[in-house]
């Protein structure tokens, strides 16, 4: 079983678009199946999933698109604490906290705080992220530190780059999973992709079901890793 899903959450503007409707529609939509996604992993034992929210990038959307996501985020953390308080999730947010509006930030600041305790499914949403972005931020970091004669440049290992990561105690994704037919990364998770297995399907976000969830962790366990070794 994979420890750590990743899923790149794509396909909603198309999924309206089709139906005839506004692309919130199709957010909206996404939202319902996060929940079924979140509910799966919990049901197969699967410990960490991180989802993808919101990127760095999507600020080029049009301001109207943006404010749905943003109400869209802060409806979502403030319905699901319960449920997920119950269920024993633990929900936290990765990206640049200081660039989301106030109410978004509060909201999963909350939310965070209050499912803190569990450890059943760790769920980790990338709001307002970038993986140059986190990687830029650790460089910066260790800048600093190294500037400071708080450790020398010798001293950036791998580990210690990791862990100036948003979330350094969440193990590397083992696999990762974009719907809506795109083939790319995205600016996703770029460091902590380095050997994570992909799995792409045309099948738009708001279809995603528990049943696309199993047939991807069924093809996961047919792939043979190797992390460059001979396996
Ligand atoms: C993913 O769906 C949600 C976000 C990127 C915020 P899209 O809105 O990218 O849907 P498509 O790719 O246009 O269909
Ligand atoms: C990636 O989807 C970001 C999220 C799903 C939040 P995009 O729709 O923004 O990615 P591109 O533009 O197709 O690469
Ligand atoms: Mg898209």
């Amino acid at each position: 079983l994979p420890k750590h899903v990743a899923i790149i959450m794509d396909g909603n503007g198309r999924w309206a678009q089709r139906r005839g409707l506004p692309r919130a529609a199709g957010h909206r939509a996404g939202v319902e199946a996060l929940r079924r996604v979140v509910a799966a992993c919990k049901d197969l034992g699967i410990e960490y999933l991180t989802v993808f929210a919101f990127s760095t990038e999507n600020w080029k959307r049009p301001g109207e698109e943006v404010d749905a996501l943003m109400s869209l985020a802060v409806e979502y953390f403030n319905r699901e604490i319960d449920v997920l308080r119950a269920r024993g999730v633990r929900i936290r947010v990765i990206g640049d906290m200081s660039g989301l509006p106030g109410p978004v930030r509060e909201a999963a600041t909350r939310a965070a705080q209050e499912t803190a305790g569990n450890s059943t499914l760790n769920l980790t949403i990338a709001l307002n992220y970038g993986g140059r972005m986190e990687i830029c931020r650790a460089a910066r970091e260790l800048a600093s530190a190294v500037k400071s004669g708080e450790m020398n440049p010798e001293d950036i290992t791998e580990d210690v780059f990791a862990s100036r990561l948003y979330a350094p105690d969440i193990p590397d994704p083992d696999l990762l999973i974009r719907p809506s037919g795109e083939m790319r990364i995205s600016n996703f998770l770029l460091w902590q992709c380095a050997y994570t297995e992909m799995w792409f399907s045309s099948v738009l976000w708001p279809d995603f079901s528990a049943e696309h969830l199993k047939q991807a962790v069924e093809d996961f366990r047919r792939r043979q890793r190797r992390f460059g070794g001979l396996g």
